[in-house]
């Protein structure tokens, strides 16, 4: 018999959780004004909102943080992040930031200008917002076969070169630099190919433009790549992100992801003019160079963090789990995003609710019954998180409307995923009921899913 793959971790320590009944929780998520964000965690019972800075930290991590070195200036916690940054990734230079859109803060301040165009593969809403707080534009270049979502694809994640190069010709001056999503969060945490990196690293020499890297999910695209693209089978995860990294001119992090840290990120490059025009706006905005907005402890945690998750069982096992749930989805019918993507399951919440109008918002009305069903919390990735345009303010309608159950690093059980797959199998069985979506009650002007205020239809 082949036996199954099993974590290559054991709990040393639990957190107790529960779940509250169906009648609390009707009560709860009216209270939150439908918005899955405003629900205090003790009374979600799977939390799947994101798998962003909710993993669980080795002993190993826990120990480093005992190491930490707070001085404010040149701590050893600098050096060693500087290390593992240097050896995992071959960036001379980086600058520590609190998370990942400090990071791109830092970034876009010193190189974006009003009137500037940034292609890429469909960019992460902080992205987008920062891009567009700066009356820039982020073009999504995406490859067509993202958009079908069960259509089986090694690599969703990938763009449509032609179209990158179009977008490029025609804003000819205007296009500092390309950003790569590795994973792609945004269609699925689907990965990107070596094949296309190098054709879009081809491009950005063609034009002689910068090529950045969103990194937060760059392990979970190694894994893919040895998994699914012929040529790197006999590779270690370690050898993929380098020859990756080897294509880019620098990178934007949020490490709370592959770095299995709960806050963190940084910047990272190779050409020291960038280097020192960012470093005015890390100072400005995070902290002196050698800490940007991170405790020492934290440095440390994040340099052993960025080793363990570049290791190969540890990558099997996270993204055997994440497929598991999909594999269950799959076998009830429901339609998902296939293949499963690194981080999460991407519920196709049109097809699942194919009777709702898109006015009344499928993917936000699915991600509310799996909360009533059973305590689960996933996450909108649909018309809420798209935003109004920011010319003409009328609502944007994204091709994919998903309900995102994204699951935290070495946290969740076997039985969690199952539990969680009977939940969706539930609401799935009784979706022709669900015939009213919500509609908005109050908004922020931009990245308004997290304070939206909804109220039911009817
Ligand atoms: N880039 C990508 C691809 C992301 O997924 C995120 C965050 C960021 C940048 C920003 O990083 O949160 O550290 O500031 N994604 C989280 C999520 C929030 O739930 O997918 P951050």
């Amino acid at each position: 018999m082949k036996l199954p793959y099993a974590e290559p971790y054991k709990i040393k320590m639990v957190e107790r959780i529960e779940n509250r009944t169906p009648e609390q929780r009707r009560a709860l998520i009216a209270e939150a004004k439908y918005n899955l964000f405003n629900l205090k965690s003790s009374d979600v019972y799977i939390d799947m909102l994101t798998d962003s800075g909710t993993g669980a930290m080795s002993d190993a991590q826990w120990s480093e943080m005992m190491l930490g070195d707070e001085s404010y200036a040149g701590a050893s916690s600098y050096y060693k992040m500087k290390d593992a940054i240097k050896t995992i990734l071959g960036f001379d230079y980086f600058l520590p930031t609190h998370q990942g859109r400090a990071a791109e803060n830092v970034f876009f301040s010193a190189i974006l200008k009003e009137g500037d165009i940034v292609p890429g593969n469909s960019h992460f809403d902080t992205t987008k917002g920062h891009i567009e707080f700066r009356k820039a534009k982020a073009v999504d270049c995406t490859c067509e076969q993202a958009f079908h979502t069960e259509t089986v694809d090694d690599f969703k994640g990938n763009v449509n070169v032609d179209k990158m190069e179009a977008v490029i010709k025609e804003n000819p001056g205007k296009v500092p630099v390309i950003i790569m999503t590795v994973t792609c969060n945004t269609t699925g945490g689907q990965p990107v190919s070596m094949e296309n990196l190098r054709a879009v690293r081809k491009l950005a020499d063609k034009y002689e433009i910068p090529l950045f890297y969103d990194s937060a999910r760059f392990a979970e695209n190694a894994y893919f790549i040895k998994t699914r693209e012929k040529g790197y089978e006999n590779k270690t995860i370690r050898e993929i992100v380098r020859e990756m990294y080897s294509m880019a001119d620098g990178m934007t992090m949020s490490s709370k992801k592959d770095a299995i840290v709960n806050m963190g990120g940084f910047l990272a490059m190779r050409d020291p003019k960038i280097f020192q025009k960012a470093m005015v706006f890390s100072i400005m905005n995070e902290g002196y160079v050698t800490y940007g907005g991170m405790s020492g402890r934290d440095m440390n945690a994040l340099a052993q963090g960025l080793k363990e998750g570049t290791e190969f069982d540890y990558l099997e096992s996270r993204i055997k789990q994440v497929e598991s749930l999909g594999n269950q989805l799959v076998e009830y019918g429901i339609p998902i995003q296939r293949p499963t993507g690194g981080h999460a399951v991407f519920i196709d919440a049109k097809k699942f609710l194919p009777n709702l109008p898109k006015e009344e918002f499928q993917a936000q009305t699915l991600a509310l019954e799996l909360y009533l069903e059973g305590g689960v919390r996933g996450v909108e990735v649909g018309a809420i998180l798209a935003d109004r345009d920011p010319v003409t303010r009328e609502n944007r309608y994204p091709e994919l409307e998903f309900v995102r159950l994204a699951i935290p690093r070495r946290v969740y059980t076997s039985n969690h995923i199952d539990y969680t797959a009977a939940v969706i199998k539930n609401v799935f069985d009784r979706r022709e009921e669900i015939k009213h979506g919500y509609k908005i009650v109050k908004e922020a002007p931009i990245l308004r899913h997290f304070t939206v205020e909804l109220s039911p239809v009817k």
